[in-house]
């Protein structure tokens, strides 16, 4: 009997999607926090060689290095060593909100074939100074993140929705807008900010096809048909496409291309994560409801495990990394070392208290045993309890919030990370929309 390939993929995504809801009421799954296994986490501070970093300077220039590398090898994998051309051109251009702010599409092609490209929506006070911005991908197409007619629609791959707003794996009109709760751009700008969002199928479709579609066949060398086993997966695909955006938005005279900060929600707050842990040119990295592989210690095994990410989700991490399956304990690295990488610009985990998938105790441990490196730098200390529902937390350098409500970016999100940017601002003298 002859298969098509497309019903063929459609039918293993279906699986896929089922396994996820099914696993999320699996009995083995465990929400219990009484039945959290004891660890040890691997030591943040003790270099390879044994001996421990004891300054901020040799922090960066020493066990940094160690700590990247083994993330990179064994949970995201490395970016490959060949290098792909990106080129920018603005597209359109035009003003909304009254005036009030200019809105413009900037499309990036990714090496030399003009049609393999992505769309960056940039939203902008009008007010002639550079802003800073916050910077962040989407999940279903640019014109879902906002009402406005002008916004032009991903021809990429996205994920079929129970609603019409997709048909055949294709974006169309009736998406417009539906996810404009997550994107409070008025506010944003309001607030004296930029926001530039993506979809992140315009760089690599979430769907498992042994990476033939996407921006990796572009880095292949010759005779490479997918990547190597300390490679990268889509996560790092998408992560190194936000520091392309960053490209960008350096460029961009009315951006203040030294506070980009990057925002990402569930899988895209993974990816933002490890986004501001590869580039240090991002001012502040912002996590909401990030859980197992973003912000959640693997170790804790609650909710989402290490094992089922990577059978739901294969295509996300680097092939090393279900080599750890059940066996986290052995993993050289845990999230908490995530953290650490962004010292010490600032970072922000946020969880719901409904996202018990995400594991919001988890979430908040891996910003507390971070302690260590963010007081090199002279950050205050997390306490080890995790503060209660809608009790935001801050240091100098890292905030944390548990937001009453379910799996999801909320305007009370945004409140506070917008709040958060703010205190970064006035402790280096900077204001937002002023130079
Ligand atoms: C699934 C997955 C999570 C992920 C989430 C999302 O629930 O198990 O790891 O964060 O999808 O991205 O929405």
């Amino acid at each position: 009997m002859l298969i098509r390939v497309p019903a063929l993929v459609g039918l293993v995504l279906v699986v896929c999607f089922m396994n996820e809801q099914v696993i999320a009421q699996r009995p083995g799954i465990n929400k219990d926090e009484t039945k959290v296994p004891s660890f040890t986490l691997p030591e943040l501070l003790k270099s390879n060689d044994g001996v421990f970093v004891e300054t901020a300077e040799a922090w960066q220039a020493k066990r940094r290095l160690e700590v990247f590398d083994a993330m990179a090898k064994n949970v995201y994998g490395d970016v490959p060593k060949r290098k792909v051309n990106v080129d920018f051109k603005v597209i359109s251009s035009w003003e909304i909100f009254n005036g009030a702010a200019i809105r413009k599409e900037v499309r990036i092609v990714f090496g030399d074939d003009p049609t393999n490209f992505a769309t960056l929506l940039v939203t902008l006070p009008n007010t002639r100074s550079e802003v800073p911005c916050f910077l962040g991908y989407n999940f279903h197409g640019n014109h879902t993140t906002t009402d406005d007619p002008k916004v032009s629609i991903t021809k990429s791959w996205v994920r079929n929705r129970e609603s019409p707003s997709t048909t055949d794996n294709r974006a169309n009109e009736e998406g417009r807008g539906t996810s404009a709760s997550r994107w409070p751009c008025r506010e944003i700008i309001d607030a004296g900010y930029g926001v530039a969002t993506i979809y992140y199928g315009d760089v690599d479709p979430d769907i498992h096809d042994q990476f033939k579609n996407g921006i990796h066949p572009l880095f292949y060398e010759a005779g490479q048909t997918k990547p190597t086993k300390s490679e990268w997966g889509s996560i790092g695909a998408w992560a190194w496409a936000l520091s392309r955006c960053l490209d960008y938005l350096e460029q961009d005279s009315g951006v203040d291309g030294k506070h980009v900060a990057l925002i990402g929600h569930s899988r895209l707050g993974k990816t933002s994560l490890w986004a501001g842990a590869s580039d240090e040119r991002f001012w502040m990295t912002i996590s909401n409801n990030s859980g197992c592989g973003g912000a959640a210690l693997s170790r804790r095994k609650f909710g989402e495990t290490v094992e089922v990410i990577n059978r739901v989700f294969p295509h996300w991490f680097c092939d090393r990394f279900p080599e750890f399956d059940d066996r986290e304990n052995d993993l050289p690295v845990d999230q908490h070392m995530l953290m650490a990488l962004i010292a010490p610009r600032a970072v922000y985990v946020a969880s719901a208290t409904g996202d018990q998938w995400a594991d919001p105790r988890g979430e908040y441990l891996s910003l507390y045993h971070s302690n260590a490196v963010f007081e090199l730098f002279g950050d205050s200390p997390l306490q080890f309890k995790s503060p209660a529902a809608d009790e935001p937390r801050r240091t100098q350098l890292r905030a944390y919030h548990l937001r009453t409500g379910k799996h999801d970016i909320t305007a009370y999100d945004w409140e506070q990370y917008v709040q958060f940017g703010n205190l970064q601002l006035e402790n280096s003298s900077a204001k937002p929309g002023v130079k």
